[in-house]
């Protein structure tokens, strides 16, 4: 029996990561535990954003896991995961997907897959993680939001979403089982897909915008760019924007 074949399938939901921390705080839950909607009402994004998406045409959901090997203080190497498993299903059907810093999904310069991760913590330890991701698949307008791309704007037909699931859960599950032995390897293979990475790009700063190079992201996850006068500047989670021009 497959590990991940316990998925909640609902019609309409505000959030499938409300529900999943829900689930998560009031139950004991196995790991790999799929809540997965058709619709949602209140989807979320990064930094309180809402995420959109059309009635029964994007993959919209939640994982649980129980990351109690890793310390709270370690926990960029899940969202690398999260990050790989999703290029490396993406990339089985498109071209030159990248992963945008720190954990969106790009085909060319155009967001098809965004992810929002959040713990439950036990002390330093990280009791659970919630792991919403909302992939654009059959959908092909979008209304508010920035840059979108879909499987069907791209491939002109239409895909299967649950095979998209599975085919996902699959790469997370070889992923994960591979945190701590293998930190290096899904570290490197994270560098190598990070959109940008080498090319000169121009990004703007609480000081303004700024030409740069990035060069790396180091273990804790903070963003490194050399910018045109030389200088290394380094950044945590939304404190720098990329300017896509
Ligand atoms: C982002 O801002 O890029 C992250 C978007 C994450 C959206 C998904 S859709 C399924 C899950 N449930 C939510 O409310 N949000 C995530």
């Amino acid at each position: 029996m497959e590990r991940y074949n316990n998925i909640i399938e609902l019609k309409e939901i505000s959030s499938t990561n409300d529900y999943a921390l829900e689930l998560a705080r009031t139950k004991i839950v196995p790991e790999f535990t799929v809540i997965r909607a058709d619709f949602q009402t209140k989807g979320r994004g990064q930094i309180g954003n809402h995420w959109v998406a059309d009635s029964g045409k994007n993959l919209l959901f939640s994982v649980i896991l129980h990351p109690t090997h890793i310390s709270a203080n370690n926990q960029f190497i899940l969202s690398q995961c999260v990050s790989l498993a999703l290029f490396r299903t993406v990339s089985l059907f498109c071209d030159d997907v990248a992963i945008k810093w720190p954990n969106d999904l790009y085909v060319g310069d155009k967001k098809i897959a965004g992810i929002l991760i959040e713990n439950l913590l036990n002390g330093k330890q990280i009791a659970s993680s919630i792991i919403g991701i909302g992939l654009n698949v059959n959908q092909e307008e979008f209304v508010g939001a920035v840059n979108p791309v879909s499987f069907k704007n791209i491939l002109h037909k239409e895909l299967n979403i649950n095979e998209l699931l599975l085919l996902f859960l699959k790469e997370l599950d070889s992923l994960y089982s591979q945190i701590p032995q293998n930190n290096k390897a899904i570290q490197d293979e994270y560098l190598n897909h990070l959109y940008l990475k080498a090319q000169q790009a121009t990004f703007k700063d609480k000081d303004g915008k700024f030409i740069g190079t990035i060069t790396s992201v180091a273990n804790d996850g903070k963003l490194h760019i050399i910018d045109s006068t030389g200088r290394e500047r380094t950044y945590y989670f939304k404190e720098v924007e990329y300017l896509i021009l």
